[in-house]
């Protein structure tokens, strides 16, 4: 026990969405639907997969460590240079990289009240300290936010939606808040986390475009992940996009071969796939409108969404109650005790008859 790092000793794991085949060798149950982990309903991108059955052959090699062809893409797509593009086995592995480049003991960061909880973890796991801002209207406060920032302050975290509220800062508070900072001034890290971007940018008008603060000249990183929309979260690959001397110190940190070559091959196969993020979304905005009109026939209020995910109050029931009646009928949900919100569940918008499914059974148990 004394030789574990005191961060670590009172460490709290991530709790991730129970896997379904758990479920049904635990439950002994043949259907399952698993609406917990905001994975993309209609699956990975056939691109990606496509490319995964070409590419499988060569997993006895190791990856390209620089991912420099995947890189070269996304800076293509994205308008900016090559240099400012890091790689992630998932975006969560480029939030601890930040960690372990950044923070040190005596640092802080800014979060928000009920954020995306890995941020904290990433602070804790170093030993920096973690500030919560209030939210307002169950959104981020920017404005909050920043009146906690410091001469210790190393970073703000905004989750653009933020996950498990699915509540976003739009163009205005963007606006207000970067007239807090002057570009190429000393300032902490902003730090937008778009890991529903796909989505968010076509559900809400208003949604703001963080790379133009990126581009001229403000300490932006922006990540974002090939997990979401497109369908390929289990093969971990993210990035993010930083002043090319933010993504050269993170390059020394992160592990030489952190994204795998398939991950590589099928990101690079899947960015353009217009297709399947179209029928994505289209499912999506789908499954939104109908599981909140469901939510309020059964009087139950729901937070309004950009993501792939709706949180449902349950009140006065414990979302963990429900969370556990629901998956002995096969569905996963997941509890929220653990963002501050023991009465809601947040349920990942599905395929429409798992949708359907969730709402029979949620009727069941009710
Ligand atoms: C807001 C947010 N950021 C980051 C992640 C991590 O995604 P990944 O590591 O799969 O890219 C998630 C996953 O749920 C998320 O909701």
């Amino acid at each position: 026990m004394y030789l574990i790092r005191p961060e670590v000793r009172n460490f709290q794991p991530y709790l991730p969405g129970k896997p379904i085949a758990e479920v049904q060798r635990e439950l002994g149950l043949k259907r399952v639907v698993k609406l917990a982990s905001n994975e993309n309903a209609l699956g990975a991108s056939p691109k990606a997969v496509q490319s995964l059955r070409k590419n499988s052959q060569n997993v006895f090699r190791y990856p390209e460590g620089a991912g420099t062809i995947l890189r070269r893409a996304l800076a293509r797509k994205l308008g900016v240079r090559e240099s400012e593009v890091i790689l992630g086995a998932g975006s969560d592995e480029i939030i601890e990289i930040l960690g372990k480049t950044f923070f040190n003991r005596e640092d802080e960061i800014v979060v928000s009240q009920h954020a995306f909880i890995r941020y904290k973890m990433a602070a804790d796991l170093l030993g920096a300290k973690t500030i919560e801002a209030p939210m307002k209207n169950q959104t981020h406060d920017l404005q909050a936010m920043f009146r906690n920032v410091n001469r210790r302050t190393k970073a703000l975290f905004v989750a653009n939606p933020n996950n498990p509220t699915g509540t976003y800062v739009n163009r205005q508070e963007v606006e207000l808040f970067f007239s807090n900072f002057k570009p190429g001034q000393l300032s902490p890290f902003l730090i937008f986390d778009e890991a529903y971007y796909e989505y968010s940018k076509e559900l809400a008008p208003d949604y703001p475009d963080l790379l133009n603060y990126f581009r001229k000249g403000y300490p932006v990183v922006v990540l974002r992940t090939f997990s979401k929309i497109y369908g390929l979260a289990g093969l971990r690959v993210g990035y993010g996009v930083a002043p090319q001397w933010v993504v050269e110190a993170m390059d020394r940190v992160r592990p030489p071969f952190n994204v795998s070559s398939l991950a590589q091959s099928a990101a690079i196969a899947c960015l353009n796939d217009r297709a399947h993020i179209q029928k994505s979304l289209a499912i999506v905005r789908e499954g939104l409108d109908y599981l909140t009109q469901e939510m309020r026939r059964l009087g139950l209020p729901t937070i309004p969404s950009v993501g792939n995910f709706l949180m449902v109050s349950v009140s006065p029931l414990l979302g963990k109650n429900l969370f556990q009646k629901l998956l002995r009928k096969g569905v996963i949900v997941r509890a929220m005790d653990e963002y501050g919100f023991p009465n809601h569940i947040r349920v990942t918008v599905g395929l429409p008859q798992e949708n359907r499914f969730f709402v029979h059974c949620l009727k069941e148990v009710l």
